[in-house]
C-alpha cells in the first residue's frame, strides 16, 4: 500500500495521542522511530497490518474506533489538506461517495504500483445506498469510517453499517 496511508496515520496518532505512542507503534512494528513514509513509496500489506494492529494495542481502542479516527482524519484534515482538488468539485454526500471509483482513479494514475480498492454504488431506495467494496486487503472496516468522515465533511448524518466485508450500508438523515 502507499505511504500517504501510513503518512496519514502517524500525523493522527502525533497530534491526538503524542509522538511517543507513534514510535512506540512503530518500534513493535520493527520499523525505526525516525522512518518516514513518502507519498508515492510502497509499503508492504503486512507492515501496514501490523502497524494498524500495534495501533490499536498501544492506543487501546478497537480497529472500529481506529478505523473511525484515521476515516475522520484522512477526509477532514489530511486529504483536505493534501488531494482536495481530486473532490472540492463534489456538492454532496452522495456525489462524493458515488465519485469514490474515479476519485482513486485520478489520484492514483501517475503512480507506479498503486493498487487502490474499487467501489460499485447502488441506491437501494431514497436515502440508502449501497457500497460493494472490492479489494483483497479487507480493510472495510476503514472504508466505513471513511464513509462516516465524508459525513462529517459535509455535516450531514449517516448511519453506516458494514453488512460484510465487501459490503457497506448508508443511511443518509438530511
Ligand atoms: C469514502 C471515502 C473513501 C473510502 C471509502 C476510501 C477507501 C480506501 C481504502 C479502504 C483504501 C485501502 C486500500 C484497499 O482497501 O485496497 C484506500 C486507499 C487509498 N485511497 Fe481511498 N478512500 C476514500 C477516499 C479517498 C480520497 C478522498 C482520496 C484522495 C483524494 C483517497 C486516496 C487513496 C489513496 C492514494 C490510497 C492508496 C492506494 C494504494 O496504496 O495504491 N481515498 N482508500
Amino acid at each position: 500500500m502507499k505511504g500517504t496511508i501510513i503518512n496519514c496515520v502517524g500525523e493522527l496518532v502525533c497530534q491526538r495521542f503524542g509522538d511517543d505512542k507513534w514510535a512506540e507503534i512503530l518500534e513493535r512494528s520493527g520499523l525505526e522511530g525516525d522512518v518516514k513514509f513518502m507519498y508515492t513509496c510502497d509499503v508492504g500489506d503486512r507492515t501496514v497490518f501490523r502497524i494498524l494492529d500495534n495501533s490499536c494495542a498501544v492506543l487501546g481502542i478497537s480497529v472500529a474506533e481506529v478505523a473511525d479516527a484515521f476515516g475522520d482524519h484522512w477526509i477532514n484534515v489530511y486529504a483536505g489538506r493534501i488531494y482536495k482538488s481530486y473532490f472540492a468539485h463534489l456538492a454532496s454526500f452522495e456525489d462524493f461517495i458515488k465519485g469514490l471509483d474515479s476519485i482513486h482513479a485520478r489520484v492514483t494514475s501517475d503512480i507506479p504500483n498503486a493498487r487502490p480498492p474499487r467501489f460499485e454504488v447502488f441506491d437501494v431506495e431514497p436515502g440508502v445506498l449501497r457500497l460493494n467494496y472490492i479489494s483483497d486487503r479487507a480493510l472495510v472496516d476503514f472504508a466505513a469510517g471513511l464513509v462516516r468522515g465524508v459525513g462529517r465533511y459535509f455535516d450531514i448524518d449517516v448511519d453506516v453499517s458494514v453488512l460484510s466485508n465487501g459490503e457497506i450500508e448508508v443511511r443518509i438523515h438530511e
